[in-house]
């Protein structure tokens, strides 16, 4: 996720691109930079860091101008530095382009290009653009744009500026967000609106493969073949804070409304259709995973969680042992790591001190590491050996949603390669897997239809000192998260018990009243999982069931059933977690809880 803003008018381009910019920060914020038609050139500033690097370069040494564009990124193709941020020019440096999104061909667009003469300076996908532009480029911006835009795949949000017509701006989206801001002799493009809200709350909300050309003269909208479209002018009437927020009240529940698509950015180029699973830089040969004897898989809370669920599949997909720990306690307990280990450290941050504790100590060991990560350029991106990122964009909310959802995501992606590659799974198990997988985002917004019933459960129940979460296999290790996500963000006490160890201790809890969530998802489980509920109801639990889609039987059992849609059984923790976020939020907002910043909890613990 990045941002991109662009401005055209007659005031000075440069201060409200960064004021822009700054309102943009919540999707991405590792480098920044503007490019501005200045004396009829193209002036170009760029830099790794934070937003606040960039405006100190241009108080330096000011870019005049009033047409731009900007950018703030967050990396997804070539680590943080000055060489990859954005905007980035053809070889002539007469075209600029920011971008938000992925161009998921783009190694051979590069290769084409570069076949054609064209040279590249970044590790970015985004560089690809402004040479096709150039490639195309006959002297109409418009029309070099419409030609590009058919040769990439992929998603983006484009603004494009050109020296040869110093006074136009151009940008198309497809899969990416993009409005146009409508201001009094004066017009904007954002990746979101509150980079346009100080200017105008009159905005085109673009639909994909819509072109906007923007001169001093005014907003034309076209299609990809030319035609001028005629669009109904959307009014904003959110103030600036929700507008940052997406509408939504704080950014837990926008980014949990954010799932399905981090799923889908998570899975593109990776899982399409019948193919073999593709990770792009990392390449196991069957006789080097064949050496690794045992997987470890270490991490730290939500993440450890990730890592549980990443035990099954890999154990079921790929048939290697898989050790799960937390990194805190892997670290000093001596773990049997060997030169034959393949050590999975998953890490949202990529910066926890345990878990790179854990990646140092275990390289030192011999262990080939793979990290699993959101942040390009972090520091365990750069010391892990393979690195398999999560696409979630940033996560601002310190309870983590999305960064979860794309971490599961990830060990089914590892699973299904390293099964493939060992050849320990069959073309038809791991095609019916697939397509599953697929189906999963829409799944996910399946179930965000519900929330009435999810907040009417938080309403009755926020009051309780204790909720209890059961279940068993994979819905053991989403009772954990569920448990996680509830006591840290509404400071309600909570406890996850694998079903079968009830009778060892924890029934001795239960009383009238005590509230319960129970999982089902687990077919083969299920009757035992009955058996756990019934006991808890015997001693006066109220019990919340979270079961599939059609297992009405447990209707009479249970006070509340929220229904998952089906799936294949080794994915349902995509989906049941989803109930038990919206649980954990709404109890949290009945409490008056600072959902967002949770108290004595940073996003990341970068100490011991
Ligand atoms: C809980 C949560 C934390 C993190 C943990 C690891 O919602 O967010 O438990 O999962 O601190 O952080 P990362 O993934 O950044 O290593």
């Amino acid at each position: 996720m990045c941002g991109i803003v662009g401005y055209v008018g007659n005031r000075e381009a440069s201060p409200i691109l960064v004021e822009g910019l700054s309102k943009l920060e919540y999707r991405g914020y590792d480098s920044a930079g503007v490019a501005i038609i200045e004396n009829g050139d193209l002036t170009v500033k760029r830099c790794k860091g934070r937003l606040k690097n960039l405006e100190n370069n241009l108080q330096k040494k000011p870019v005049k101008g009033t047409i731009g564009i900007g950018h703030t990124r967050w990396a997804t193709h070539g680590e943080p530095s000055d060489s990859n941020s954005h905007p980035h020019s053809n070889a002539e440096g007469t075209i600029s382009v920011v971008h938000n999104g992925i161009i998921e061909n783009y190694i051979k667009l590069r290769e084409w290009l570069g076949s054609k003469g064209y040279k590249f300076y970044s590790e970015t996908d985004t560089e690809v653009i402004p040479n096709l532009i150039d490639y195309y480029y006959k002297g109409d911006l418009f029309e070099a744009l419409t030609k590009a835009i058919t040769k990439m795949e992929g998603s983006y949000a484009i603004g494009v500026i050109c020296k040869n017509e110093p006074d136009k701006l151009i940008a198309v989206r497809k899969d990416s967000p993009l409005i146009v801001g409508l201001g009094k002799d004066e017009f904007f493009i954002a990746s979101d609106i509150p980079a346009v809200l100080e200017y105008t709350r009159e905005v085109y909300l673009l639909e994909d493969k819509e072109f906007v050309i923007i001169t001093n003269d005014g907003v034309t909208l076209k299609t990809e073949d030319g035609e001028v479209i005629d669009k109904e002018i959307f009014h904003v009437t959110w103030d600036i804070d929700a507008a940052e927020k997406g509408g939504f009240e704080d950014f837990m529940l926008k980014e949990v409304y954010e799932q399905p698509k981090a799923i889908r950015d998570t899975l593109t180029s990776r899982i399409a259709g019948d193919a073999k699973v593709s990770l792009e830089n990392i390449k196991f040969t069957k006789e080097e995973l064949d050496k690794f004897d045992r997987v470890f898989i270490v991490a730290c809370g939500t993440a450890y969680h990730a890592g549980l669920v990443g035990k099954t599949v890999i154990e079921n997909l790929a048939k290697i042992p898989v050790e799960v720990d937390i990194a805190s306690e892997f670290r000093y307990r001596q773990p049997l790591i060997t030169k034959n280990s393949l050590l999975i450290v998953i890490s949202q941050s990529g910066e926890t001190a345990d878990t790179l504790a854990v990646l140092r100590d275990s390289k030192k060991l011999g262990a080939t590491v793979l990290a699993v990560t959101n942040v390009v350029g972090s520091s365990v991106s750069r010391e892990a050996h393979h690195v398999l990122y999560t696409w979630a964009g940033p996560e601002i909310a310190v309870a983590s949603t999305k960064a979860y959802e794309t971490q599961l995501i990830a060990m089914y992606i590892l699973g299904l390669y390293l099964g493939e590659v060992k050849e320990t799974i069959s073309k038809e198990e791991s095609s019916i897997i697939k397509e599953e997988i697929a189906n999963l985002p829409s799944k996910v917004e399946m179930i965000l239809t519900q929330k009435e019933e999810l907040q009417k459960f938080a309403a009755k129940n926020y009051m309780d000192k204790d909720v209890f979460f059961l279940g068993r296999g994979l819905d053991y290790a989403i009772a954990l998260e569920g448990s996680l996500k509830l006591k840290e963000i509404s400071y309600i006490h909570s406890e996850a018990y694998a079903g079968g160890e009830l009778k060892h201790g924890p029934i001795a809890l239960i009383e009238k009243g005590t509230v319960v969530i129970a999982l089902l998802t687990q077919d083969k489980l299920k009757d035992k999982m009955i058996s756990n509920i019934r006991e808890v109801i015997t001693r006066g639990a109220k019990v919340l069931a979270i079961a599939n889609e059609g297992d009405k039987d447990i209707e009479g059992v249970v006070d509340g059933v929220i229904y998952i849609p089906n799936t294949n059984p080794i994915l349902t923790p995509v989906l049941s977690v989803v109930p038990l976020q919206l649980i954990a939020y709404y109890m949290a907002k009945e409490k008056g809880c600072d959902v967002d910043k949770p108290r004595n909890l940073a996003k990341s613990v970068t100490v011991e």
